[in-house]
């Protein structure tokens, strides 16, 4: 089988940067804890675990005696304050592209205009920017977006991990709400990388697999583009959900495998799957034989 990973897949800059300052405090020995999971990925959070490095979702539960991290989705501006207040020393790993969310949706608000976040409003990160502006609407389907009220002037933020042609649907269906509309296209750039990046590949392979956290919303978009461009598209949370033998029977008469991952992904989960596709063939015949102790990580 050919194996073909996608141009732009995998950690992002904003990721990068979270785990090399949190590698950094603990080569100094400092106790660290984190507000929120750092990133959505079940992996990298059990390998932080590990060293001690768990998280935390309420300021109830810190412990004054450890380094606090602001996880890479942001926190709710008063959630922040509040710390500041009780003078606890933070280290922020806000993404710096969600942060000027935060700075426009601030600007916006104090323009007296409508304000309209365009993203899933139970995540994390949309929570933490609409903070900034709790009149704000937040709307992630063209129904919601009907139901905006009409204004003079709507001002438009974007998730960061937007799918871009939901966002233009989005914006097609707010035309008609305000004489003026500022869009603030906030869709990272890595966000953007990596969905041109499958879009090209996804229609050029007989299968694509995504992999990514369940909960992480890059990924969940990486998957839905994909989707669209081929059927035969598989989301799976790591290497080891691919040993199973009715999904290997499944894709096995397959002659090429397209692969990205979610901007959460570790490089060396990546790699685990392309091996996997690589050694298919060997795979399928030491499951069907019984012998199914190859060894595959979690
Ligand atoms: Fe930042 Fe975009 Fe990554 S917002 S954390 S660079 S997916």
């Amino acid at each position: 089988m050919k194996v073909y990973i996608a141009d732009e897949a995998g950690f992002c800059f904003g990721v990068k940067r979270a785990l090399n300052l949190i590698a950094q405090l603990n080569e100094k020995n400092q106790n660290v804890q984190i507000f929120g999971q750092l990133i959505h990925n079940r992996t990298v959070l059990k390998n932080l675990e590990k060293k001690g490095i768990g998280y935390i979702e309420s300021i109830d539960e810190l412990d004054p005696g450890k380094t606090l991290v602001i996880r890479t989705h942001g926190i709710p501006k008063h959630v922040e304050n509040e710390l500041r207040r009780k003078k606890i020393g933070i280290l922020d790993a806000t993404c710096p592209f969600v942060k000027k969310i935060h700075r426009i949706v601030g600007k916006i608000d104090s323009g007296k205009s409508r304000v309209v976040i365009v993203g899933d409003g139970n995540h994390p990160e949309v929570i933490a920017a609409k903070s900034y502006t709790p009149d704000a609407d937040v709307v992630n389907s063209m129904a919601e977006a009907k139901t905006i009220k009409k204004s003079k002037t709507i001002g438009v933020v974007a998730q960061t991990t937007l799918n871009s042609d939901f966002l233009k649907k989005i914006v097609a269906v707010l035309l008609d709400k305000a004489e003026t509309i500022e869009i603030h296209n906030t869709i990272c750039h890595a966000t953007r990388i990596r969905q041109e990046a499958i879009k090209k590949l996804a229609p050029e392979v007989d299968f694509v697999v995504v992999i990514g956290g369940k909960n992480s919303s890059n990924t969940r978009k990486l998957f839905e583009i994909a989707s669209e461009k081929n059927p035969n598209t598989f989301l799976i949370e790591k290497s080891s959900d691919l040993h199973n033998l009715d999904f290997i029977e499944r894709v096995n008469f397959f002659k090429s495998v397209g692969i990205t991952a979610g901007a959460s992904t570790p490089p060396d989960e990546i790699e685990r799957v392309k091996d996997f596709f690589n050694n298919i063939e060997n795979i399928a015949k030491e499951i069907k034989n019984g012998r199914t102790k190859r060894n595959f990580q979690h």
